[in-house]
């Protein structure tokens, strides 16, 4: 029986084992963390992560052939092929601090590989890894090795979170990597094997092992580049009464554009697209490409432009102060369908409006007052690292109150920014928040999700990113 073990049970090892298990009754699969808690949660009713369609695959492997574990030694030492799924967090000190991946936790779990491995085995980068990290682990586990043959691969992960459970049921492709020798490729084969229970062979792409690692950076790269280019374009149409909805469906009528990806927002964020950037720029400049590093570096500059812009239309809007004012916050995930707010753009725009003394009144449908509190008092980079993983008790924020619902977080406030696309947040009663608020009541549409006409015959002044503004916004200063 061939039996897997993965590594980091976090959005990337929980839900893509689960669906190796499923789809794969003949193997076995343990998921492994050091995190107890995330463990305990993994083996409750209550999974650590929110996820469509996530409960119902793990209800139906789990204690089968799917087992969630923290005895991380006994699994890799029975497992033929172990996913490595751990954090890859930017470097917060030292070399490359700011930009560098921070490998340490992969290092790590390399080391104790090599330590309690008694047979060969399969170690599939699962991780988003900087280009040649397999050289280096291959270093470490060959020289720790005590005769035993690793093989290793790239098989990075394409997933994109709130429609997780969709995108490894039906991959566009599944990228594996690796050595182009005999026993690599028949650790291709043996991989490719498992992904063949469910995905056609046509979408299973093998390439050598740097190609499948340089990928995943440059398919988050050209993901983000797509948003800064349109929220660069929402700029331009507020500028000159253009409309970017109307922007972004003609130029993705396009087939060589195409139509996803283009709508303009407050900004990117989740725990990839910034970190590999940053990680892709380190890259190119330690290898002599300035030009290359500064053109990917332009993707995060506007992403940050784009939510400094936000903040500062809010306060020019309500006459250039927003201090001491209630501004309520819907939505505080990074985007819809889940609860993960790593690198969420509100973080930026919630501390920007702090930053101008603004009460803040938020609501999210799925994150916990505790995880809000925390990521507005974290430093930036420091939420990859495990520590932070772990339940905390931060101390409150006086200038922030969690809501337990939209109405409750909208009363007697001056003005509401919508930060996350929830479906709720479109259909919600517009014109019973507006008698509950304070006048002229501001609506900030940082999503652009809802209807703005139908905002402004209510009575609000409504800015939506990228749509001609309203009279009142174009006599207020320009935004910088
Ligand atoms: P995560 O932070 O949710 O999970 C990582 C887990 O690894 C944590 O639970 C941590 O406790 C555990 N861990 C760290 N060191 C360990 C060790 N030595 N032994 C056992 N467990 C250890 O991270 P996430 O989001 O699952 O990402 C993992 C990797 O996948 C990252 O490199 C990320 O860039 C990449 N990725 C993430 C995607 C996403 O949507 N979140 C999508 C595609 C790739």
């Amino acid at each position: 029986m061939v039996k897997i073990c993965c590594i980091g049970a976090g959005y990337v090892g929980g839900p893509t084992m689960a669906v190796i298990a499923l789809k794969c009754p003949s193997i076995e699969v343990a998921v492994v963390d050091i995190s107890v808690p995330r463990i305990n949660a993994w083996n409750s009713d209550q999974l650590p992560i929110y996820e469509p369609g996530l409960e119902e695959v793990v209800k139906q492997c789990r204690g089968k052939n799917l087992f969630f574990s923290t005895d991380v030694e006994k699994h890799v030492r029975e497992a033929n092929i172990v996913f490595v799924s751990v954090n890859t967090p930017t470097k917060t000190q030292g070399l490359g601090a700011g930009k560098a991946a921070d490998l340490t936790y992969w290092e790590s779990a390399a080391r104790m590989i090599a330590d309690v491995s008694k047979s060969d085995k399969i170690v599939v980068e699962k991780s988003t890894v900087p280009v040649k990290t397999a050289e280096a682990i291959e270093k470490i586990l060959m020289h720790n090795s005590r005769g035993i043959n690793f093989q290793i691969l790239s098989n990075p992960e394409f997933l994109a979170e709130g429609t997780a459970i969709n995108d490894l049921f039906k991959p566009d492709r599944v990228l594996i990597g690796g050595r182009e020798t005999p026993e690599g490729m028949k650790a291709i084969k043996a991989l490719k094997d498992v992904y063949a229970h469910w995905v056609p062979e046509d979408r299973i792409l093998c390439t050598n092992l740097w190609s499948a690692e340089v990928s995943k950076l440059a398919a988050n790269a050209f993901l983000a580049q797509r948003i800064s280019s349109v929220n660069a374009m929402s700029a331009l149409c507020e500028a000159t009464g253009a409309d970017v909805s109307q922007v972004s469906h003609a130029i993705g009528f396009d087939s060589r554009i195409g139509p996803k990806f283009l709508n303009a927002s407050v900004g990117f964020g989740g725990s990839c697209f910034q970190k590999d950037i940053l990680n892709l720029v380190y890259i190119c400049e330690c290898n002599g490409l300035p030009e290359v590093a500064n053109y990917w570096k332009q993707v995060i500059k506007v992403n940050d432009y784009q939510k400094t812009r936000f903040v500062n239309r809010v306060v020019s809007s309500m006459f250039n102060t927003v201090s001491g004012k209630k501004i309520a916050i819907l939505g505080f995930a990074f985007k819809k369908d889940t609860g993960d707010t790593r690198e969420t753009p509100a973080i930026d725009v919630c501390k920007g409006l702090m930053g101008d003394k603004a009460r803040l009144s938020i609501y999210d449908p799925q994150v916990p007052q505790e995880h809000i509190q925390r990521d507005l008092q974290m430093n930036k980079f420091d939420w990859d690292h495990p520590i932070h993983l772990q339940p905390t008790s931060p101390s409150t924020i006086n200038q922030v109150i969690v809501a337990s619902d939209a109405y409750e977080a909208t009363k007697d406030s001056h003005g509401v920014c919508i930060l996350t696309e929830w479906d709720e947040f479109k259909n919600l009663d517009y014109q019973k928040i507006y008698n509950n608020m304070q006048k002229p009541a501001f609506v900030f549409d940082g999503r652009n999700i809802l209807d703005v006409e139908k905002l402004r015959k209510i009575g609000f002044i409504v800015y939506s990113i990228g749509k001609p503004l309203d009279k009142w916004l174009k006599d207020m200063p320009a935004v910088a």
